[in-house]
């Protein structure tokens, strides 16, 4: 049936859902989820930016089929969505992360536990199982002073069966969060990090230099993580096309654009900004996934249009677990996937190797929508409005740059055919996208 459906009677959109569950949190959790750094610039921007994108919608495609499935971590998704890795889900309902895995999993997408969860790594990926699901998950690391504590993570997520670890480069000091200090934020005692044994989850601010993140981590201890397991190491917090290109050197399996939610520099670039100078710098050489301020299907769509492979949500599921436990996060999702399917039909895509840059138009300092600049590298990019190829119009996350390519200025449907950068230059590209130069500097 092609009309929607109501899923909830009070709860339409994730906007709707954030309110319903605020009522229902503590002060001191609904801040700790919604809140970030300092001015919440970042955290607000996230958000707002996708609204300086437009949709440029394509009619008469035959959309009578429309598949949002996708791959990730290896397991074919339902669609391109998974729950990032956030702390403490625990707080918003008894049954935390391992009904946030069991609604994951029944939706058919992955997810992403935090080291810092309420719930064991085990527990978590065990609801997937007990689903017989083909979900993947991955297991977040924050790289601490005891790096034992780590490996012992490393260890046990092997043996249950995850298939990546998601390092947080982004926090070798945690950011200033004025609400869990205006707030006095603290566990409750009956909560605690059954991933990390042995500290004490009540005082570890103050208390346990071993938990205290690693300051020190460099690019060489990238090959010094896969020199430890066979998992594969992503990096998350990657915000820059130098960073991008200095993670492909270093051997990382993927990145995820991310700006932690707005939870650690504010200031930063919003993600779905970041994200173009990224995807450029990698040229589909590894995956490249993005989290921050996703809200609507709308939002997913704009991501996968200016590159992203896979998008995550933090905060959503945990409004959707304050809201109504498991079947509040399912819900969450079902609307996620709902409005991702609708927007992917009016677009005129039928599969998402269709979402590409020519549906998308950014509004300009002139005040006016524009066109963006095609990627310089994607081969199928050789002029605006043309119809691109119907399949593997989207890189691989294998594929490499093609012999000719094509750079468009933002301004005009003047198409300019480059030839290919030679290979020692490809992770060095300078380049004009959305009018601005990009230049990675490795
Ligand atoms: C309450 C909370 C806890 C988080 N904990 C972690 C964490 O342990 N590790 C991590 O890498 N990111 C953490 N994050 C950041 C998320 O992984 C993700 O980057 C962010 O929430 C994405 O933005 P969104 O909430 O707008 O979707 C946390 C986010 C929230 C809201």
């Amino acid at each position: 049936m092609n009309r929607g459906s109501v899923l909830d009677e009070k709860v339409h959109c994730i906007a709707d859902l954030e309110a319903a569950a605020t009522l229902t949190l503590p002060p001191m959790v609904r801040d700790f989820y919604a809140g970030g750094s300092m001015d919440l610039k970042t955290l607000g921007e996230n958000k707002s930016s996708f609204d300086r994108y437009r949709l440029r919608p394509r009619f008469l495609r035959d959309v009578t089929s429309v598949d949002p499935s996708t791959t990730c971590l290896g397991s074919r998704t339902s669609f391109p969505l998974g729950l990032s890795p956030a702390a403490n889900h625990c707080l918003a309902h008894p049954d935390g992360e391992r009904a946030s895995s069991a609604a994951a999993s029944k939706r058919g997408i992955n997810m992403a536990l935090s080291m810092w969860s309420n719930c064991s790594l085990e527990d978590v990926i065990a609801q997937s199982d007990a689903q017989g699901r083909a979900t993947s998950y991955a297991q977040n690391l924050t790289i601490v002073k005891d790096r034992s504590i780590n490996l012992a993570i490393m260890r046990r997520a092997e043996r249950a069966g995850y298939k990546a670890l998601f390092i947080s480069v982004d926090c070798p000091w945690l950011g200033r969060r004025l609400n869990e200090f205006r707030n006095t934020f603290s566990l409750p005692e009956h909560l605690g990090f059954p991933n990390v044994p042995g500290i004490d989850p009540h005082n570890m601010v103050t208390a346990d230099e071993r938990v205290a993140y690693d300051a020190s981590l460099l690019w060489e201890h990238v090959a010094w993580l896969k020199s430890q397991t066979k998992l594969q190491i992503w990096l998350k917090g990657i915000l820059t096309a130098e960073d991008a290109s200095n993670a492909v050197a270093a051997g990382a399996d993927g990145i995820i654009v991310s700006n932690h939610g707005g939870r650690q520099l504010d200031g930063v670039l919003a993600t779905i900004d970041a994200l173009p100078e990224i995807v450029e710098a990698v040229r589909g050489r590894i995956p490249v996934h993005m989290d921050g301020g996703i809200r609507r299907g709308s939002d997913i769509f704009k991501a996968l249009a200016l590159g992203a492979d896979y998008c995550w949500v933090g905060r959503v599921p945990l409004w959707g677990l304050a809201y109504n436990g498991q079947d509040g996060v399912s819900l969450a999702l079902n609307i996620l996937y709902d409005e991702f399917r609708l927007v992917m039909a009016l677009m005129g895509c039928r599969s998402v190797e269709e979402i590409s840059q020519e549906h998308l138009a950014l509004l300009h300092g002139d005040g006016r929508f524009h066109r963006i600049a095609t990627y310089p590298w994607k081969k199928w990019s050789q002029g605006i409005g043309a119809d691109k190829p119907s399949s593997n119009s989207r890189p691989s996350s294998s594929s490499s740059s093609s012999s000719s390519s094509s750079l468009t200025s933002p301004n005009s449907n003047a198409t300019h055919v480059m030839p290919a950068a030679p290979a020692t230059l490809r992770s060095n590209p300078t380049s004009v996208d959305d009018g601005m130069v990009a230049k990675s500097r490795l």
